[in-house]
């Protein structure tokens, strides 16, 4: 009741009785989806819940389906769906569309994937060790896909694959250092994607990765997509996860990275949104979750206003862009619903404050939608 009565204060053109909510504002646009996490979806952060559910159309799952979470241990008695169950009824009980993250990435998954029964490193050279990965990858997508078939409508089946050099000069597509491509090559994205399709036919298959907008990473995910197309691989949305700062990307380059995306003739999620405003993250445009934790702080308190009015003008700049590229765009992901619940959350990126109060930010956003 307190959230409803401050929405309606702060926009005055709504009455007392229909306050603004994110997914009402772009209902004609695109769904407004937003990251939860354990204690959101099992109920335990009430004001989270409330928040979720009166201003989101659709949910990703922060971390409950990564292969660390759903399948901690190896074999068909190695999976534990207690947290996805809940996430999962958690999404249907709210009539929200659902969304999977993510069957195959180099991160938060149990390093036995890549090693046999006796802990030595899977090789790509050898036969039989890529085809025990491929097994394991196969049994994965089949169990974890097929247990939600019908009930999650988007997955991320391919997670950050791609070489993130800013540098053109370096002509390596995929990204060298995930044991997925160190051992299979590009084939474990072709085989992902046919056995995501295999296991649940009508789901949407997105490839996701950050920061396609810089032209050397945007170049290799328009060839890697062309590459799978002229395969009919079933790569259906591409994901842009658009893990921002105050001032990338501009609004040039966002304009420009979209018309790029878009000729691919796929429809482009932004998957994981939101804007770092901490002083030391605004040279960093990877996702790592190392150097985020690093580039975190460092504003002043006498700041705070400034960088609250710089936060709102990178959303307005971002969601002018989405208003523009709407034919392409459906669906709209915030990473975390209040700043207390990011990933970043010394940069203070999101639209809701630690007291679920919507911030400047929130009104930029919903002012784009007129
Ligand atoms: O699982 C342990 C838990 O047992 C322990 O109690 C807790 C104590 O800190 O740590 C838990 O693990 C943490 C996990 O989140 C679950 O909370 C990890 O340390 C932490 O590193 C992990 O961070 C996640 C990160 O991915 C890891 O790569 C973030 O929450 C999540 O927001 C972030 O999301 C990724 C997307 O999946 C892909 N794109 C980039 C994005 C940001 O890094």
């Amino acid at each position: 009741m307190v959230l409803f009565a401050f929405f309606a204060a702060g926009c005055a053109s709504e009455t007392i009785n229909q306050p603004t909510t994110l997914k009402g504002a772009f209902k004609h646009d695109f769904s407004i989806g937003v990251a939860v996490n354990q204690r959101q979806f099992t109920g335990a952060d009430t004001n989270g819940v409330a928040l979720i559910t009166s201003q989101f159309n659709s949910i990703s799952p922060e971390n409950a389906l990564k292969w660390e979470s759903v399948h901690p241990r190896p074999g068909a008695d190695g999976y534990d769906f207690a947290a996805a169950d809940a996430y999962v009824a958690f999404g249907e009980r709210n009539h929200m569309l659902i969304v999977g993250h993510t069957l195959a990435w180099h991160a938060q998954t149990p390093a036995w994937v890549f090693r046999d029964e006796n802990g030595r490193p899977l090789q790509g050279t050898n036969a039989a060790d890529r085809a025990l990965l491929l097994q394991r990858l196969h049994d994965h997508i089949q169990t974890v896909v097929g247990r939600y078939r019908g009930q999650i409508k988007i997955w991320d089946v391919v997670n950050e694959a791609l070489n993130d050099n800013e540098s053109i000069a370096d002509t390596n597509l995929l990204r060298q250092r995930s044991p997925w491509v160190r051992i299979l090559g590009p084939e474990f994205i072709v085989k992902a994607f046919e056995w995501a399709h295999e296991a649940d036919p009508k789901a949407i298959l997105r490839y996701n990765d950050y920061s396609i907008e810089n032209p050397a990473k945007r170049a290799r995910l328009i060839a890697l997509i062309k590459m799978l197309q002229a395969q009919h691989v079933p790569v259906t949305a591409i994901g842009s996860q658009t893990h921002a700062n105050l001032t990338w990307p501009s609004p040039q380059l966002e304009d420009e990275a979209l018309t790029d995306i878009a000729k691919l003739g796929l429809p482009i999620h932004i998957t994981e949104l939101d804007v770092n405003g901490s002083s030391r993250g605004q040279r960093l445009q990877s996702a790592d979750v190392s150097q985020n934790a690093l580039a975190t702080g460092g504003n002043q308190p006498t700041q705070a206003a400034a960088v609250q009015e710089q936060l709102a003008a990178q959303y307005a700049n971002l969601f002018a862009a989405f208003k523009k590229h709407r034919d392409a765009i459906k669906l709209v992901t915030f990473w975390g619903v209040t700043d207390a619940d990011s990933w970043r959350r010394g940069g203070n990126p999101l639209l809701f404050d630690g007291h679920w109060q919507p911030k400047p930010a929130f009104y930029a956003v919903v002012q784009q939608a007129k």
